[in-house]
């Protein structure tokens, strides 16, 4: 069959664009609800903002912080951790920035680690090699739902006596020996911007081991009644003036994390079910390898379905397979996130704005870490199919790689 490419029709009379989040009537009438009170904004823990922290600490056994977004959830933690200069942190290379970037304020320097083959997380043994008397923390990113190997990770992180912090942005509900995600560090962020399976719009959230560790993360963004209410330790004497910055979540943004929290476990049986079925079929084409899900873990929200292509898949060049799976109708594309040792702030000799840049991050060459390399090369972005009504759409996008895998030889031959 001629690929639509070039020229022949396409798998999809219709070409398919994902979308999320989908807003429910629970969601509208939550919002609604707010908006009618003109309830907008919160000087204390309360409302939806309290609503949406317990139900969370009530899933995680930890005590939760709604912030405006997983960045600032991130940053939190650095700030709570206590990052600072002279530090060193172990991130993951292969990661959205905003796991590793709020480092840049805190002043400690930021190292990056190459990842599993399998599932794109940071190598626990690269971490051990990385760590040195300068090393005070290690974040995690459990990549596209995937934990990460906690119990390597905990060892190393025991072993030296360092903090860690969980990204959890990418994985609700994930769980690693059937322990939720979220509750192996010192501390752990999410994120609820819209793209997430829980979604805020903008929003996150910040669930910490130790009292103290939640007290710091609200002062940093939290000031006067919400200081005094969660500040038990002396710390307290500074819930006037707070530390600096306003990271307070709206109630809209909360209202609408709350409803997607409620729904979550029943969204993620949905996904999961269109998502372990492209795989079986995407499996038996030559070449295609879906994402793997070790025993003894679930994926969670599995936000992202990355797809290898090795074999012939390789042989046209990556933008022109892409291409062709597009003009059949499908809505693939190349991963967002190049690693981050790939980029101008790591790869440039100076970074203008940053004084000393050998003490804000180390410098990198393309090449130092390959197994993010390799597999940002041969990885594909397909869209997280959820719904009961996305059935059909699994078998199309099946069926259009089969087309397309049949027709590599002309692809490589328009290539040439
Ligand atoms: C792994 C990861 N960490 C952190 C974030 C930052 O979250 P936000 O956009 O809510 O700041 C995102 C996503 O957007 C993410 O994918």
């Amino acid at each position: 069959m001629t690929l639509a490419l070039l020229g022949g029709s396409p798998s999809l009379r219709d070409p398919h664009h994902f979308s999320w989040p989908r807003m429910t009537p629970a969601h509208v009438a939550a919002v609604t609800g707010l908006v009618e009170q003109a309830e907008l904004s919160y000087y204390g823990r309360e409302g939806q903002v309290a609503v949406l922290e317990d139900e969370w600490s009530r899933r995680l056994g930890r005590p939760t912080l709604a912030v405006t977004s997983g960045t600032a959830a991130l940053h939190s933690a650095f700030f709570a951790l206590g990052a600072g200069p002279g530090d060193e942190v172990i991130c993951p290379t292969n990661t959205f920035l905003a796991t590793v970037m709020p480092l840049a304020q805190t002043g400690a320097r930021i190292v990056l680690a190459d990842v599993e083959e399998d599932t794109g997380n940071i190598d626990p043994r690269h971490v051990e090699q990385l760590v040195n008397e300068r090393t005070v923390g290690v974040v995690a990113t459990h990549l596209w739902g995937h934990p990460c190997s906690m119990d390597l990770l905990q060892a190393v992180v025991e072993r030296h006596g360092l903090w860690l912090v969980e990204d959890c942005s990418h994985a609700h509900g994930s769980t690693f020996r059937g322990q939720e995600v979220g509750t192996f560090g010192d501390a752990a962020a999410f994120s609820f911007q819209s793209a997430k399976l829980v979604f805020a719009g903008q929003g996150g959230l910040l669930a910490s081991r130790e009292a103290v560790t939640h007290e710091r993360a609200v002062l940093l963004g939290h000031f006067r009644v919400r200081a005094a209410q969660d500040c038990r330790s002396d710390l307290a004497r500074y819930a006037s003036t707070g530390f600096g910055l306003n990271y307070r979540m709206h109630p809209l943004a909360a209202a609408l994390a709350h409803v997607s929290t409620l729904q979550m476990d029943e969204l993620i049986a949905m996904r999961h079910e269109r998502l372990s079925r492209l795989s079986q079929l995407l499996g038996q084409i030559p070449g295609l390898v879906p994402p793997v899900t070790r025993d003894q873990c679930t994926r969670g929200a599995f936000y992202g379905y990355k797809l290898r292509l090795q074999g012939r898949w390789l042989l046209p060049p990556r933008d022109l397979v892409v291409d062709a799976l597009r003009a059949e109708g499908l809505d693939v594309g190349r991963p967002g996130s190049a690693p981050l040792h790939t980029t101008a702030f790591f790869t440039d000799d100076d970074v203008p704005v940053f004084i000393n840049r050998e003490a804000s991050h180390a410098r990198y060459r393309p090449g130092e870490l390959p197994v993010s390399e390799r597999i940002w090369d041969e990885s594909l972005s397909l869209p997280t199919l959820t719904f009961p009504e996305d059935e059909s759409l699994v078998d199309a996008y099946a069926a259009a790689f089969a087309k397309v895998y049949g027709e590599l030889g002309a692809l490589v031959a328009k290539s040439a």
